[in-house]
């Protein structure tokens, strides 16, 4: 039995003096949530939420890390950084990182590779744009990125990684894909999944759903065979609209 995981995404929104109550209310709402709830936040209130997430059930992760273990890298923060300040998720090639800050299959790979070395859970991103679904190219899109993403990881390994599939016109558009459209996209993400690894190690992945996931759409989409849960970004920066969504994962 695969574990639902709803996680926020928070981009850059939310202040660090903001943080530590904030996430006290995301435990206070999702609480007896048997889901595993997950906030990602900025670098900055990383310290914040680990402190306000302690002795609760909710989870805390990053949005991104760098693939190198240290040194001459101005700006960038390490798997060894996060960890020591217990941080457990790392969100890896969210389109928007691959858009504007030139994240590619490759780096992708790397920071992967890294998380797990280091006892990070990374919630690797994959997606189509609206151009490529339009030209029948998602599912082949898609491969390429988690064959891409999962080189020279072992299924042992594999298996701990999160992947959230985000059609980027779905992302803080308002337009959510269908529940049959995400589903459809899932359920090959877990094929190409068995043929990369094995049937059985397949079906051991947690598979999200994220774009403009909320209240409204959450409960049609978690109930699909293969969406084990949401990467949230807008409904997930205000407590009353990311509970419900914890709520219709079970
Ligand atoms: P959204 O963002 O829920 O605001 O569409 C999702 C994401 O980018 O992870």
């Amino acid at each position: 039995m695969r574990k639902y995981i709803i996680a926020g995404n928070w981009k850059m929104n939310k202040l660090p003096s903001e943080t530590y109550d904030f996430v006290k209310e995301i435990a206070k709402v999702t609480e007896g949530a048997t889901c595993e709830v997950v906030c990602c936040t900025p670098y900055v209130c990383l310290t914040e939420a680990v402190k306000a997430a302690e002795g609760t059930h909710v989870k805390i992760g990053a949005e991104n890390l760098h693939f190198e273990d240290k040194g001459a890298f101005t700006g960038e923060v390490s798997a060894d950084m996060l960890k020591d300040i217990k941080v457990d998720y790392v969100i890896i090639g969210h389109s928007e990182r691959r858009q504007y800050f030139a994240e590619t299959d490759e780096t992708v790979n790397k920071k992967t590779i890294k998380a797990l070395e280091k006892g990070l859970i990374p919630i690797v991103c994959v997606g189509e744009s609206l151009e490529e679904r339009e030209a029948g190219i998602t599912m082949d899109l898609i491969a390429i990125q988690i064959k891409k993403a999962f080189a020279n990881i072992e299924a042992e390994d594999a298996k701990k990684v999160v992947i959230a599939y985000e059609p980027i016109w779905a992302i803080g558009t308002g337009k959510t894909a269908t529940a049959e459209q995400a589903e459809e996209v899932c359920k090959g993400i877990r094929e190409i999944l068995a043929e990369l690894y094995c049937e059985k190690c397949a079906e051991e992945f947690v598979i999200q759903y994220g774009g403009s996931m909320n209240d409204q759409n959450a409960a049609e989409l978690l109930a699909k065979p293969n969406i084990d849960g949401g990467l949230i970004g807008g409904a997930s920066l205000v407590a009353e609209k990311f509970a419900p969504i914890v709520k219709a994962a079970k």
